[in-house]
């Protein structure tokens, strides 16, 4: 993927927003949705620890960099009135999702790493599949309502990219991949 978006429109590109993040919870859902054998297949130990690694070196860092990077200078720059309080009301609510995600993922953490290890576990499956669609609607809802909402209230300062610039760094970062 290009990282250039000079010559394009920001908000032409927020669809390729997250796309390694997307990927990686739709394939967190298809891990809930699978059948583990004993002794585990080889594919679903393999993607258990890439799931595991890249929450870790990826997801994690990502929600840091939104929090401390994207949604505090978006409010410093947010102008008094509607758009302040709309920008408001949106970075509480996704500041309060990924606690949420980050409590979800604690939950299903240690059976995925026992997985990754190849030991078979019973899976919360439920728990699994539940984590995944609600990470990807917060993706969703960055992508459709904050980023252009961002991009707006940047638009003077130079830093209209700023969102999009820390959702396109971690498309560029290739966790290894087993399958
Ligand atoms: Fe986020
Ligand atoms: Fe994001």
């Amino acid at each position: 993927m290009t990282t250039d978006s000079s010559n394009t429109n920001p908000t032409e590109d927020f669809s390729q927003c997250h796309v390694e993040i997307i990927k990686n919870f739709q394939q967190l859902k298809q891990l809930g949705e699978s059948d583990i054998s004993d002794p585990v297949q080889p594919d679903i130990q393999a993607l258990a620890d890439k799931l595991v690694r890249f929450y870790h070196d990826v997801v994690l860092i990502h929600h840091q960099e939104e929090e401390q990077e994207l949604f505090s200078v978006v409010i410093d720059c947010a102008s008094p009135g509607d758009e302040l309080d709309r920008a408001k009301a949106m970075v509480q609510r996704l500041t309060k999702e990924h606690r949420s995600l980050e409590k979800q993922w604690k939950k299903i953490e240690a059976d995925i790493k026992k997985l990754a290890k190849g030991k078979s576990v019973s899976l919360d499956k439920a728990a699994i599949i539940k984590m995944a669609d609600i990470y990807l609607l917060h993706a969703n809802y960055e992508e459709d309502e904050f980023l252009p909402l961002s991009s707006e209230i940047l638009k003077d300062t130079g830093m209209s990219s700023l969102g999009l610039t820390l959702h396109m760094r971690h498309d560029s970062i290739k966790v290894p991949t087993y399958i």
